[in-house]
């Protein structure tokens, strides 16, 4: 199947972001160009509206690229007091929200899905949404459902960002 690339704006962004949650089979492939980290931040809240238990998010790019700013917007949403840092050394940590926990993972130091499982498990899977930095380290065990985020610096301000599920 050919899945056409569509370009994320301002005006459709809403639509094509809430498409996603309606039928978690459909195949799609989003870019947004995000300017500045509040660009990012906005794209990350539109995201917060829509997601529920059983949502897994991959984050993927070089460091910096912004994957940890996308969760600070997605805790900004929910108005989580603590500090959201990327949960490098932890390799999860869990944010209370009134409705469920958000748990976000950095699997950047695991070294495959046997350790992953070992060490961590995918009980959370069914737990709460997931927001997976370093995600693709763990492949394997991803639902099929699993939306992707693919970050790209492009310089210093602006990042590539592509939203994607096959
Ligand atoms: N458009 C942008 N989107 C996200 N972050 C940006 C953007 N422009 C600059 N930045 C900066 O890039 C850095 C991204 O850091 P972070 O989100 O921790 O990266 P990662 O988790 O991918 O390693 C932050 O210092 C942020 O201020
Ligand atoms: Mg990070």
């Amino acid at each position: 199947m050919v899945i056409f690339l569509e370009i994320i704006t301002k005006q459709n962004i809403d639509d094509k972001i809430s498409n996603i949650f309606k039928d978690k089979n459909t195949s799609f492939k989003y870019k947004y160009i995000s300017n500045n980290e509040d660009e990012t931040s906005f794209l990350a809240k539109t995201f917060a509206k829509y997601i529920s238990i059983g949502d897994i998010i991959t984050l993927k790019g070089d460091l910096g690229s912004g994957k940890t700013v996308f969760v600070k917007g997605i805790g900004n949403f929910f108005n989580i007091q603590e500090e959201i840092s990327s949960p490098t050394f932890t390799i999860v940590n869990e944010y209370q929200t009134y409705n469920f926990t958000i748990y976000h993972f950095d699997v950047y130091r695991i070294n495959d899905v046997s350790e992953f499982i070992y060490t961590v498990g995918d009980d959370y899977f069914s737990k709460g949404p997931c927001f997976i930095e370093w995600g693709e380290i763990i492949e394997e065990i991803l639902p099929k459902n699993t939306i992707h985020i693919d970050f790209k610096k492009i310089n210093d301000y602006s990042r590539e960002i592509i939203i994607w599920r096959n």
